[in-house]
């Protein structure tokens, strides 16, 4: 059976501009992007739920669907204006269908299923691990596959090996916490605002790498990673202070937590480099916005002979540019074309 808008899909493939509108809802933001070919950004709304979510100490899920569905429609409209465009000028609607929360999902696939239907456009399902390597497309227009991705965020930490477009390798995952998790749960323990990532990146600056946090050996001769050992390690080494009530330096405990974390992700991902023999390293997620890891990784390239690539700020985490970015080469690729009956998938392979 043919797909839905098949015929007008493969037209895409040759078609000399594209422009694709992008929808990501998969956690707390809600964006919506218009994208040219790939790689020139006409516009980009995201509406961040955080503060929202704040008073939770995190992103609770039922609130995050409701938001999504009060936001959507009028940044449909922020986007199409911002970008200087008619609707019926875009080329493809392009969704985040995974992975994600399964209600906030649901409500960026929705709207672009009626988007798709209303505007007679192909609709092109997204994995969001996949938008967040291609923001460093869009942040680095020169940039090509083959390379080594270092996926950081909150739900992902994985090593992979990107030889095309659309060819991923995994090389190694998380076998427990994604290093973002690690970040957010160290940060609440330290009585730090959601979400802990940048806040413990703004702490560490201020303390000594004094205390001996280490990440687990037992994967060391792999290129996988386990974070919860140490986020237990300082939830333990936090609570033991408190018990007795006693003073302790939370810059202290963040940046020997950082300079942990930091070694782990940047030494696997040199490791990965010299396994695949590729000459490229690219971070992508939002664990990506980190400076400590940023500069280690910098100097680690650099003094090794690779190339390091890293989002600009505004990429590294959730947004709409980066699925449109990725829409983009599935469609060169021929790949991603969705029917009317796509649904949310909570998870999906790397
Ligand atoms: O990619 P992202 O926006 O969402 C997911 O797909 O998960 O990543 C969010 C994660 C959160 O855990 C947040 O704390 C972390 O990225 N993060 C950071 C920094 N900025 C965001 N972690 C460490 N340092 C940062 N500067
Ligand atoms: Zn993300």
């Amino acid at each position: 059976m043919k797909k839905y808008m098949q015929a007008q899909f493969n037209e895409l493939k040759t078609k000399q501009d594209l422009i694709i509108l992008a929808i990501e809802s998969s956690c707390d933001e809600t964006a919506i992007s218009v994208v040219k070919n790939g790689r020139e950004v006409l516009s980009n709304i995201v509406a961040s739920q955080i503060e929202i979510h704040r008073r939770f100490g995190g992103v609770v899920p039922e609130i995050a669907s409701r938001n999504h569905l009060m936001a959507i429609s009028s940044l449909y409209d922020q986007a199409i204006k911002a970008a200087g465009i008619k609707a019926e000028e875009l080329d493809a609607i392009a969704v985040t269908y995974g992975a994600g929360l399964v209600g906030a999902l649901l409500v960026g696939v929705n709207f672009a299923k009626g988007l798709s239907y209303a505007l007679k456009k192909p609709l092109i399902a997204v994995n969001h691990v996949h938008g967040h390597i291609a923001s460093n497309y869009i942040s680095h227009p020169s940039l090509q596959p083959p390379f080594v991705c270092l996926m950081v965020s909150g739900g992902h930490t994985a090593l992979m090996k990107i030889t095309d477009y659309n060819k991923f390798k995994l090389l190694g995952s998380t076998v427990d916490d994604a290093a973002g998790e690690a970040f957010d749960k160290v940060a609440r323990v330290l009585g730090l605002p959601y979400p802990g990532g940048p806040e413990i990146d703004k702490l560490a600056k201020d303390g000594k790498n004094n205390i001996k946090f280490t990440v687990s050996n037992s994967l060391h001769s792999t290129l996988n990673f386990s974070f919860s050992g140490i986020k237990t390690s300082v939830i333990n080494y936090v609570h033991k202070f408190e018990q007795k009530n006693e003073p302790f330096n939370k810059a202290d405990v963040a940046r020997s937590f950082e300079e942990a974390v930091t070694d782990e992700l940047v030494d696997k991902s040199i490791r990965a480099l010299r396994m695949t023999g590729l000459k490229k390293l690219v971070i992508a997620g939002g664990v990506g916005a980190n400076s400590m890891l940023k500069a280690k990784m910098t100097k680690a390239c650099k003094e090794k002979g690779f190339e390091m690539f890293s989002p600009v700020l505004k990429y590294c985490t959730d947004n709409a540019a980066m699925i449109g970015s990725a829409a983009y080469y599935y469609i060169r690729k021929g790949m991603g074309l969705a029917e009317l009956d796509l649904t949310a998938r909570p998870s999906i392979d790397l």
